[in-house]
């Protein structure tokens, strides 16, 4: 059975993949670090049969490491990794925005989600398996002054020179682009956006292609509001 490791997996579009996952075979690891979160959703999905909770801080290589290793002790192999944990802007702006958390953005967007591929890789490679990056919209078009999308920005650089450092290989990757996408991420509910639900069959989707068929980046987004007359 086909292991399934999801980062940022304890709400939004990663707890949303991992329900989509289980339904389509795989089991899953799923890490964050609200460990009660996570074994709410192990419980859900069916126990420890199906599903491994691993508290861990996506800043922190050790504890990476120390995730990678706790899923091969569950499942011993990773088939699709997709790094999607991630944080946003507490102000907007250059001018305006708090440095500290710019910080805490680069060192969980992008450095936490090389590390995520710097520990699966290894374990990619033998299963000739697949990894994905939650980029985001904002990291595929410019965004007045925010220093997320430029977090975002750099995922998608990051996504695609690790696409150049796989060829030949046989492991794929993917670019998850969302758009406006209503989970906790934002305080309020965002009834105008999409739904995890959209987002990880977008993920499903990616990772359900024959294994000659790459698909690159998928950019996800709410449909326009009509002009109704
Ligand atoms: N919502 C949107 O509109 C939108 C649009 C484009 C892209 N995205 C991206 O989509 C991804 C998922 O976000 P979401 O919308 O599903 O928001 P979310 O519900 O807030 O999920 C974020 C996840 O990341 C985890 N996380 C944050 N910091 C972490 C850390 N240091 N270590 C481990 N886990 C950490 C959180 O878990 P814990 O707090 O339990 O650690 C949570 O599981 C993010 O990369 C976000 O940038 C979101």
């Amino acid at each position: 059975m086909k292991t399934f490791l999801i980062t940022g997996a304890s709400t939004g579009i990663g707890a949303e993949t991992a329900r989509w996952a289980v339904e389509a075979g795989y089991r899953v690891a799923l890490a964050a670090r609200s460990r009660d979160k996570l074994d709410t959703l192990v419980a859900e999905l069916g126990g420890p049969d199906q599903a491994v909770a691993i508290a861990c801080d996506m800043t922190s290589a050790a504890d990476q490491q120390a995730m990678v290793a706790a899923t091969l002790k569950a499942f011993g192999r990773i088939d699709v990794a997709f790094a999607n944990a991630g944080i946003g802007s507490t102000a907007a702006g250059v001018e305006n925005g708090d440095p500290e958390n710019w910080r805490d953005m680069v060192l969980t967007n992008v450095y936490g989600c090389a590390l995520t591929a710097k520990f699966c890789l290894p374990e990619l490679r033998k299963t000739k398996g697949h990894i994905l990056l939650t980029g985001s919209q904002a990291g595929r078009f410019p965004n007045k002054g925010s220093v997320y999308g430029a977090t975002k920005w750099a995922v998608t650089g990051l996504g695609f020179n690790l696409r150049e450092e796989l060829v030949g290989s046989g492991v794929r990757m993917t670019l998850i682009e969302p758009g406006l996408t209503d989970t906790p991420f934002f305080d309020q509910a965002r009834p105008e956006g999409l739904t995890a639900a959209d987002v990880a069959r977008a993920v499903l989707y990616a990772v359900s292609q024959p294994p000659h068929v790459d698909v690159s980046e998928l950019l996800v987004r709410p449909t326009p509001p009509r002009d109704d007359p």
